[in-house]
């Protein structure tokens, strides 16, 4: 009201959280792990490579935020469980959890070989059901938490090229729906939710311009499988602090396009 000298907090904070970011060496993790530090998160920035997720932790800690790092293959059960050991025994529990930890091939329905869809199960969908699992301990017994899962707009419609990744996204949006039922049926207040971004400016957006190299060069790509540019990881990072906040209380299971209209 004007006139009043009522006073407001900021309209979104997660100081005192405690999130936990796979795949976040690189593109939409590292852009998401920066964000949810921006707005006070502390993060646990996690990826296979643990070069590039010290990097990370480093330039959060150098901006003033709360990170630590930690090496971990998301299709090992065996490191999963250590890490949730980790994060019980530094932080004692885990708010927020973003699945991000993602690979790509190019691979066809009628091909022999099935190692390209074992390997992209392996990372895409045991990988984000390993996390859930993992969260899911500390969430349940705090009644309280947030999962993004990223799917990808790949999963919306078949594939001749990208078979197995289409696939693959599809199950962790399916997952995500049943996850959050499940929760939200227990009565926690457990939101879960995939969020399935178009292409987006990453180390990943040169595997799809390989994979669509018989279109051309990465401009024809991009006017192929965009409507008009490539997003930036940023832009998907705000999406993902959005619903790890209590500003996204009442959005649960839903599998929410970021693609400017691509998939629409
Ligand atoms: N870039 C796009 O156009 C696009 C579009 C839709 C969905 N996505 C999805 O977004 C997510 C992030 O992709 P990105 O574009 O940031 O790609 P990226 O290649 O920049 O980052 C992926 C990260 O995942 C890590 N990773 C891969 N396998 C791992 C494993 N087994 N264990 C732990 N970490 C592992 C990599 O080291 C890397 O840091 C992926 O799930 C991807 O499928 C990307």
């Amino acid at each position: 009201m004007i006139g009043t000298s009522m006073t407001k907090g900021p309209w979104l904070d997660l100081t005192g959280r405690i999130s936990a970011v796979t795949g976040a060496a690189s593109g939409i993790g590292r852009a998401a792990a920066l964000a949810l530090a921006e707005v006070g998160a502390t993060v646990i920035v996690l990826d296979r490579d643990v070069v590039g997720a010290h990097r990370v932790a480093d330039a959060i800690t150098a901006a003033g935020g709360i990170a630590a790092f930690g090496q971990l293959d998301v299709t090992s059960e065996e490191e999963w469980v250590e890490t949730g050991l980790w994060i019980g025994k530094t932080w004692g529990n885990l708010d927020i959890l973003v699945n991000s930890a993602g690979i790509v091939f190019s691979d066809r329905v009628g091909d022999e070989d099935i190692e390209p869809y074992r390997k992209t199960f392996a990372v895409n969908v045991d990988g984000t059901l390993l996390g859930m699992r993992m969260a899911l301990g500390f969430m349940r017994a705090a009644g309280k938490g947030a999962i993004i899962n990223i799917s990808s707009a790949a999963s919306f419609t078949g594939s001749s090229i990208m078979a197995s990744y289409g696939a693959s996204k599809a199950t962790v949006a399916h997952l995500t729906r049943s996850a959050a039922l499940e929760t939200a049926r227990c009565g926690h207040d457990i939101r879960i939710n995939s969020i399935h971004p178009g292409l987006i400016q990453t180390a990943m957006a040169d595997d799809f311009y390989g994979i669509y190299e018989r279109v051309g060069p990465p401009e024809a790509v991009e006017a192929v499988m965009t409507t008009g540019r490539a997003g930036r990881p940023e832009e998907v990072a705000d999406l993902i602090v959005f619903l790890s906040s209590d500003r996204a209380s009442f959005i649960s299971g839903a599998s929410i396009a970021i693609d400017r209209a691509k998939s629409a």
